[in-house]
């Protein structure tokens, strides 16, 4: 038996993950028709296959119409999913691998010529730099809808066999309402207090607790602090991970540390080749230790040595190494062989995100 810290099964509720390397998830831009088809279940099943213990798969799978496919991502709201996440699911399960998926309504993230053209909805009245749609701000019946379709969307990912769901809350719909700089509205949703601010995304977990039951796995992959004048603040962010725990509906906190909504923005999120390594870890520490959660987090932990710093110092119970496994699928199974010189390193170019 291993006594790597790396290599240590960890007990996530019902769920034994036979270590504790993950991938966050991403968008690789399969889908077909919307529809995770041959070639996203085989992407899923080679990290599988070498070790992963938790792929969450998709990256922002819709769960509304409303919510077109910016970068082709896995249309959450169809019927027909079903059948083609099952046929994910069983290809990653196959290995010993649990599988997840992250779910979102990315509110006014969006351009105004995807999908059908409908208009895109937010809590802010202010377009989003990168993507520029003009959001309409979001009425009454459009939030109720979009409570029932996340509702929705996760009872058929639990029906297509998954672990379990994560929501995205950065730089999308639910934490547009959450965040300061993102919330024009008055009124039980709006901007004048934290608890009118999380209504949303609590409505939200709530549906989906209603709809799932209590043994499926749901967490959340949350912004904690925005690093800009005027947003969520870390003592803030501190504030909001003890509400989510506070609730009992949440299984695991997936900790961001930053904003989405310009491209210079979003390599503090997802920082690049030259950029420190580990730069949130600590920060997602004092959230883990806050907290008492089981606590993720991915952002540039490219090597094993950090990663496994990580999960000794008590920093995260799970450590996401997302382009790590773009540039070499089989880290863990390298690990596991004692070959870690042999790991083909990510060097952080982010060729991978376009
Ligand atoms: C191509 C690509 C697509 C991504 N799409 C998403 C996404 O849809 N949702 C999300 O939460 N994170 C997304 N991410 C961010 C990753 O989950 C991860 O946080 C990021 O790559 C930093 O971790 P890493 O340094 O281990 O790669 C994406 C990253 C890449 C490279």
């Amino acid at each position: 038996m291993s006594t790597d810290p790396l290599l240590q099964p960890y007990q996530l509720k019902h769920l034994k993950l036979r270590n504790r390397i993950m991938t966050t998830s991403h968008e690789p831009a399969y889908p077909e028709d919307g529809m995770p088809k041959e070639r996203y279940a085989a992407y899923h099943a080679e990290r599988a296959k070498a070790g992963v213990a938790l792929a969450m798969t998709a990256g922002s799978a819709a769960v509304s119409k409303d919510s077109p496919p910016v970068f082709n991502n896995i249309l959450a709201y169809k019927d027909e999913v079903v059948p083609w996440i099952q046929n994910l699911t069983d290809a990653v399960h196959e290995h010993g691998c649990a599988a997840m998926i992250q779910l979102t309504h990315l509110g006014r993230r969006t351009t105004w010529n995807k999908g059908d053209w409908l208009p895109s909805v937010s809590s802010s009245k202010h377009r989003e730099p990168a993507h520029h749609a003009f959001p309409k701000l979001i009425e009454d019946w459009d939030i109720e809808r979009i409570i029932n379709d996340f509702a929705d969307a996760a009872e058929r990912m639990q029906a297509g066999g998954m672990d379990g769901i994560e929501l995205q809350v950065y730089g999308h719909l639910l934490d547009q309402f959450w965040s300061p700089l993102t919330n024009d509205l008055t009124g039980p949703y709006g901007a004048d207090t934290l608890e009118n601010r999380m209504r949303f995304p609590m409505d939200v977990i709530d549906a989906i607790r209603r709809r799932v039951g209590t043994e499926f796995i749901v967490g959340l992959r949350y912004t904690a602090d925005e690093a800009q004048k005027g947003g969520i603040t870390p003592e803030e962010g501190l504030e909001i991970s003890k509400r989510l725990a506070a609730t009992g509906k949440i299984d695991f906190l997936n900790v961001i540390k930053g904003r989405i909504h310009t491209d210079p923005a979003m390599t503090d999120v997802i920082p690049v080749q030259g950029m420190k390594s580990a730069p949130h870890l600590d920060f997602a520490g004092a959230v883990r230790k806050a907290t008492g959660m089981p606590t993720f987090h991915a952002a540039r932990i490219p090597d094993v040595a950090t990663a496994r710093h990580a999960v000794q110092a008590g920093l995260l119970d799970m450590v996401g190494m997302t382009r790590a496994h773009m540039a070499d699928p089989h880290i863990v199974r390298k690990i596991i062989e004692g070959r870690e010189e042999d790991i083909r390193p990510c060097v952080g170019a982010t060729y991978c995100l376009d």
